[in-house]
């Protein structure tokens, strides 16, 4: 059904959505006619004046877990869908992706200046637990909540650590809420509070990915796949060695990593925030060979939310997660990690045979010519005539436009 997704007009690709029951008729009929839109972007930030349009494709055919997803991704990079759309039909043709999380879990901090270190040492969790019930009983109710409290010293610091299950949401402003009323309760006590903050690094909400390929299924551009796998290994080894390619490695990764979560109305800064304070500067991912497999593994942590946040109040976030099939958080959190482990694959995969220009630039082309002022429906022929030319540039872009319009 998705097959040359690519060749098809928008139109068709919604048409194919619809018929493949990844939307409704009523989400159907507003996004044909072009009434999916931020209507209320003046309420939900100050001084609003107009919003940035960004655009938002699908990635079809991963097969994660044993279920197909069509991924939705908002990004303005040319050739980023197309490399997670290649990698996951390869990896989906053999088995596709297993993805794991095992729990979600976010973590505030309220910092004290002056404490008691007798009380913080036998503090009650039970206590805080039963006053964070009352603080914000919905969470509750939905079966999350806090799920530890700990304390660490730092200097003359102390710190106390609230573990939290925020279930569907992200929890940002529900960590917060519980996390200050803890704090001015404890200032009661003789207690000074620094600050009380949820943290942004989600080391208890990793997310484990792989997929294992036959190496001749990597074959590409003539290159044949045993030597791409073992330089696929090689490549991998090279970034824990220099924080120069690992840092454009995981970049890599978060080409699929953030376009998932932003076409999901999920806080991007936090996000990449989380994933590159856990990397440390070394790569996300892991590549071996066994026998004659390519084995691809990524752990990256990932707190996203399909509830509450931008989620609820954007159209085209809650499009997103139609598109998806509507899924819990952890399922978000694993489709998000497989994007994540395909992109890098895509990269590598490219890097070490052919090269990226060749399949980025052919996308690029396209955005280069309506830069140069090129009309929308000259772009095939543009790009024809562009094919000929053994310099490819803005300037002989600019020299067939100007032939053109003569
Ligand atoms: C480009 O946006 C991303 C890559 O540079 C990633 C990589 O080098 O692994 C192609």
């Amino acid at each position: 059904m998705f097959k040359k997704y690519y060749e098809k007009t928008p139109t068709q690709r919604i048409e194919i959505l619809k018929n493949n029951k990844n939307l409704s008729e009523t989400t159907y009929n507003l996004l044909i006619n072009g009434q999916l839109q931020l209507s209320n972007a003046n309420q939900l930030i100050e001084n609003q004046i107009t919003t940035l349009e960004i655009p938002l494709g699908i990635a079809p055919g991963f097969y994660i877990n044993g279920e197909f997803y069509e991924v939705p991704m908002a990004t303005e990079e040319a050739s980023v869908i197309a490399a997670a759309s290649l990698s996951a039909k390869t990896i989906s043709e053999y088995g596709g992706f297993q993805a794991i999380q095992h729990q979600k879990r976010i973590v505030g901090e309220i910092v004290f200046d002056v404490f008691d270190q007798s009380y913080l040492d036998n503090i009650d969790v039970e206590t805080w637990i039963a006053y964070a019930r009352e603080v914000y009983p919905s969470i509750y109710e939905r079966g999350g909540g806090i799920t530890n409290m700990y304390v660490k010293y730092f200097h003359s610091f102390a710190t106390l650590y609230v573990e939290l299950d925020s279930c569907d949401a992200m929890g940002a402003n529900m960590m917060n809420t519980i996390l200050e009323a803890i704090a001015n309760k404890l200032e009661e006590k003789g207690f000074n509070k620094l600050m009380a903050i949820l943290s942004n690094y989600n080391e208890s909400s990793l997310v484990h990915a792989c997929f294992k390929l036959p190496l001749e299924a990597l074959s590409k551009n003539g290159f044949e796949g045993k030597l791409i796998g073992e330089k696929i290994v090689k490549a991998n080894t090279y970034a824990k060695l220099d924080k120069y390619r690992s840092t454009t490695h995981n970049k890599g990764i978060m080409n699929g990593v953030t376009a998932v979560a932003l076409a999901c109305g999920n806080d991007t800064r936090a996000l990449e925030a989380s994933v590159h304070s856990y990397a440390q500067l070394q790569p996300l991912t892991e590549y071996r060979i066994e026998d004659s497999f390519l084995v691809g593994e990524i752990k990256i942590p990932l707190n996203l939310g399909v509830v509450g946040g931008g989620i609820s109040t954007n159209p085209i976030a809650k499009l997103s997660l139609e598109i998806l099939k509507y899924p819990d958080a952890n399922k978000l959190c694993e489709i998000v990690a497989c994007v994540g482990l395909a992109q890098n694959f895509a990269a590598l995969r490219a890097l070490v045979s052919s090269g990226i220009q060749k399949g980025h630039m052919k996308l690029h082309y396209r955005a280069m010519i309506l830069a140069a002022g090129g009309d929308e429906s000259q772009i095939s022929q543009i790009l024809e005539q562009l094919e000929k030319q053994p310099i490819k540039n803005e300037a002989t872009i600019r020299n067939i436009i100007n032939q053109l319009k003569k």
